[in-house]
């Protein structure tokens, strides 16, 4: 098999597309597919002041890369979300790539600025660490986001991590949550846009991406993901993958071409509609429909010292 650009030598083959690519040309292979998804959703200009989220695993350090490579000005913002030396191995790879490259990047611990971790906040809310671990996330994107005058903030979502959360989200129809599964989100109420520009690519072109590149990233997973359903929902997806290539973007862009617009009345249904005003949260500022916002209320729940365990008990797990 040959390099579908140049006919040299071969690295990569990719069933879904018909194709195979020499190392130069799959690299730029992959960059053609951020553009197009940029362009396809409108997800920011050339001129626009990016925040990539960067958690030290192959997806967004590699999208980091290919937004720089593209020519983006893109900065990048590390949270510190106290999983052991989970975090502290992910944050260091954010950090070598990112001193390597000259590149600015924001560092915000959960520990140090709010005194409570993801494990601690699992305990004293007994639910989920992925709950806390979600709701600091988002918090802090966008309160990083909005203070550092950034346009829209990215993250590393791709394909196989789209098609899984449809896939959850279909199986038990889940209305409002259908209705806000676009890879862009608008700025709206105070929050920034948010933008997905790898859902054209898959988990195993995003690790050849970083072979063949050079970068060097976390290839655990978080300790705490046990029993997610997420990971069996992407297992599923890639048995279908590998009997049907191509079935994966056959249903994510499926949803979105044909199905998505009929869930959009489910939005305004549970979280108002887009003229509702939010007021700033009495604790933090952020916007938020009621007087004091999740995040703050997760502070005050957390922000207690306990003895934690990294590890995710069994009771905690979604069912
Ligand atoms: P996950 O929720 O772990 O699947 O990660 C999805 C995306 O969220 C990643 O590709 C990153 O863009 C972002 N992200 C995850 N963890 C962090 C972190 N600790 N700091 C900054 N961004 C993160
Ligand atoms: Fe949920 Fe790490 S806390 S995967
Ligand atoms: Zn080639
Ligand atoms: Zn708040």
């Amino acid at each position: 098999m040959k390099c579908r650009v140049c006919k040299c030598h071969v690295v990569i083959e990719l069933r879904q597309h018909n194709s195979a690519f020499c190392a130069e040309h799959f690299l730029a292979f992959c960059r053609r597919q951020v553009e197009r998804a940029v362009d396809k959703f409108d997800m920011f200009r050339p001129d626009d002041k990016i925040l990539v989220a960067v958690s030290g695993g192959k997806d967004s350090l590699a999208l980091w890369d290919m937004l720089v490579e593209l020519g983006y000005d893109a900065d990048g913002l590390v949270i510190g979300l106290g999983i052991g030396e989970y975090s502290e191995a992910s944050t260091e790879f954010a950090r070598t790539f990112a001193r390597d490259r000259g590149l600015t990047l924001h560092e915000y611990s959960l520990d140090a600025e709010h005194g409570f971790t993801v494990p601690s906040a699992a305990q004293a809310t007994k639910r989920v660490p992925c709950s806390s671990c979600g709701l600091s996330k988002r918090h802090i994107f966008d309160s990083v986001a909005t203070s550092g005058g950034y346009d829209v903030i990215v993250t590393g979502h791709n394909l196989d991590d789209e098609a899984a959360v449809l896939f959850g989200n279909v199986s038990r129809w889940q209305r409002e949550y259908l209705a806000r599964q676009s890879p862009v989100l608008p700025a709206a109420n105070g929050f920034p846009r948010k933008a997905k520009p790898l859902v054209r690519l898959g988990e195993r072109e995003m690790a050849a991406y970083c072979v063949l590149s050079n970068i060097e990233y976390v290839v655990e997973e978080c300790p705490m993901a046990a029993g997610n359903k997420h990971l069996e929902y992407k297992g599923l997806l890639n048995d279908m993958e590998v009997a049907s290539p191509g079935a994966k973007h056959a249903f994510y862009f499926g949803f979105l071409d044909r199905a998505a617009d009929l869930f959009a009345s489910a939005q305004d249904e549970t979280s108002g509609s887009a003229e509702d005003v939010l007021s700033p949260c009495s604790v933090c500022g952020s916007p938020s429909s009621n007087d004091i916002c999740s995040f703050c209320k997760l502070v005050s729940l957390a922000a207690v010292p306990v003895e934690v365990e990294i590890t995710a008990r069994p009771d905690m797990i979604d069912k």
